[in-house]
């Protein structure tokens, strides 16, 4: 099939480097082989307007200010599953055929859709119901897509949770305080542990690391003991309360797993206490210039796929270089934070608490 237009959509929670991997994905297509690229608006939202949302999207348009620019400007959704759609009356029905039915009215040759495991996973199935010639870019500031060492959005995330415990640390030490930083990672600790060894915390709590108050007091009780006031405490979102924890049971303590974590640690040790939840920053900012190189090498090799005839396939980074890999097994093969990996071993290494019961 000669290949003549193809579209592009951004799915599932934004991050940083989406616009550079559009840009890097119309450059390509229209500089290196000469097709026209449509931009769906809003992730699988915009196959099920009618009319369709959608804009063209050229080099001039897409030239080098993109490549400075978070967020992506063709929107995206992480709610709305064709598959199960959240009707306002509180049903949920199967709107796939029409996500198809809008993908075949763009009359496009193939799609590049840039998402996280949530999305592929849709975004697959609807290739396979509707036969839609498939390329998937991997995002999520998250990092926890299996089959690639890195996904778009990482590497500025991590700036920001590091810059945060950066300005953190000397307001914990003007204040003699435990300061204590919440990331993001809906289910893996990715952001947290690295961060955290970036911006040298004295506690990484992961979810993939069971913790015991414990260990965690008993680290900022030696801290105090050598002459340190302060402590830095990073704590992934994902981290559960621990459900044996009396504290828990009476329901006293309110607010998000950062807030927990410093009112046990302030009734444990009589520390002064402080939390951040840092939240959305991490998904927003300015791309770093690593999320810019891997959205650009990105765009280029989905492109250079569809040019192949190969679908089905997310583009992925490892060892040193641009590789494609099976969607589905990418899917499968969740990536979460290795206890026993490398950057687990560092952390332990470097004398930091990860919280583990038999450390206290
Ligand atoms: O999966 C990416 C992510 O940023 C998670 O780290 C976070 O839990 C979630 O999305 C937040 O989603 P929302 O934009 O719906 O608040």
């Amino acid at each position: 099939m000669a290949i003549q237009r193809i579209g592009i959509l951004t799915s599932g929670g934004d991050c940083a480097g989406l616009n550079p991997a559009i840009r890097a994905v119309v450059h390509r297509a229209v500089l290196g082989y000469g097709w026209q690229v449509i931009g769906i608006r809003n992730g699988t939202a915009g196959l099920l307007t009618r009319p369709i949302e959608w804009v063209a999207l050229t080099p001039s348009e897409t030239d080098i200010e993109l490549l400075r620019r978070g967020g992506t400007i063709l929107g995206s959704t992480n709610k709305g599953d064709p598959f199960a759609y959240p009707m306002p009356d509180g049903r949920v029905i199967d709107r796939s055929h029409e996500a198809i039915d809008g993908y075949n009215q763009l009359r496009l040759d193939a799609l590049i859709v840039a998402g996280g495991d949530g999305s592929l996973h849709i975004l697959r199935k609807l290739a396979q119901q509707g036969g839609i010639p498939l390329v998937a870019i991997p995002k999520t500031i998250d990092n926890d897509l299996g089959l690639t060492e890195v996904s778009i959005g990482h590497a500025t995330a991590l700036s920001a949770a590091t810059n945060a415990l950066d300005h953190l640390q000397p307001t914990a030490a003007s204040h003699s305080r435990v300061m204590v930083l919440e990331v993001m990672g809906r289910d893996a600790g990715h952001i947290a542990l690295s961060a955290g060894i970036a911006g040298g915390a004295d506690v990484i709590l992961i979810p993939e690391i069971p913790y015991s108050f414990a260990s965690i007091a008993a680290r900022i009780e030696a801290l105090k003991a050598r002459g340190r006031n302060f402590a830095l405490v990073i704590v992934a979102e994902a981290v559960k309360r621990d459900p044996n924890d009396p504290a828990e049971d009476s329901g006293v303590i309110h607010g998000s797993i950062g807030h927990y974590i410093a009112a046990r640690i302030g009734a444990l040790t009589g520390a002064e206490t402080r939390v951040t939840v840092l939240g959305h920053i991490q998904r927003g900012g300015t791309p770093n210039a690593r999320d810019r190189i891997m959205a650009s090498a990105f765009g280029v090799r989905a492109v250079d796929l569809i040019a192949a005839g190969r679908f089905d396939r997310m583009v992925a980074w490892s060892a040193r270089t641009v590789e494609d890999v099976p969607i589905l097994e990418a899917i499968r093969h969740y990536q979460a934070v290795d206890p026993q990996g490398a950057l687990a071993h560092t952390a332990r290494g470097l004398g930091i608490c990860l919280g583990e019961r038999d450390a206290a």
